[in-house]
């Protein structure tokens, strides 16, 4: 058997998929224990485990020094492009929406509409998929600010519990669409290290 390099988007995700794989009765101890550590070892199967953002999950999987990696639906529409996207692991369900101050009307007056996001291809392709023009501005975190500010008319953004946005005074306007992890595997990998990726892909999908 090969070893085979897995990156997993650090922080929410990162704790579900350590979940999973314990499930999978993987010893994740090294990852649960890793202080400063990036690059982590579970001995059976033989696996490095590499920590980063989850942009950069993407990175490493398209250019393939990582094999697979477990990351958003949200930054794969943002950022991605030529991998495998395998499965649907469950977890770190949320979804696309777009959101505006509570009570006003996104669509009316004829200016065009200002959108703010951390997701500006997913905005773009879903005022496109409406025949409509918009102006994006790209904002870094708290999108929610954006409208408040009177910088934009609207967000595209994740929402998990809708709490964020009651909380300041803003509400969804319209469902764009669902998010949730997903397992993305490199082209040649899945050539290359093919039995070993199927099991571990079968050891997945068994616990999901
Ligand atoms: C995400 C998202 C919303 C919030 C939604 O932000 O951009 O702000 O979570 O969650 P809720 O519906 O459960 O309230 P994140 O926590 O990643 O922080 P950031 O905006 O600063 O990047």
């Amino acid at each position: 058997m090969s070893k085979l390099r897995i990156a997993l988007t650090k922080g929410r995700l990162e704790n579900k998929t350590v979940e999973l794989f314990e499930k999978m009765g993987l010893d994740c101890s090294a990852i649960k224990n890793k202080g400063r550590s990036l690059i982590l070892h579970i001995p059976e199967p033989d696996i490095d485990v590499v920590l980063a953002k989850a942009a950069d999950v993407i990175t490493y999987v398209e250019s393939g020094v990582c094999d697979m990696g477990v990351v958003g639906k949200d930054t794969i529409q943002e950022c991605g492009s030529s991998f495998y996207e395998v499965l649907d692991l469950g977890f770190g369900r949320c979804r696309f929406a777009l959101a505006v101050r509570a009570g006003s009307d996104f669509y009316g007056g004829y200016g065009t509409k200002c959108i703010a996001t951390k997701y500006p291809k997913v905005a773009r392709s879903y005022f496109e998929s409406k025949g409509m023009d918009i102006d994006v501005v790209k904002i870094e975190g708290s999108v929610e600010l954006a409208p408040l500010l009177g910088l934009a008319d609207g967000i595209v953004d994740i929402v998990e519990t809708g709490r964020t946005l009651k909380e300041n005074g803003l509400e969804i306007a319209e469902y764009v669409s669902d998010i949730s992890a997903r397992l993305i595997v490199n082209v040649a990998s899945l050539k290359l290290k093919k039995n070993d990726i199927e099991n571990f892909i079968g050891r997945i999908e068994r616990c999901l």
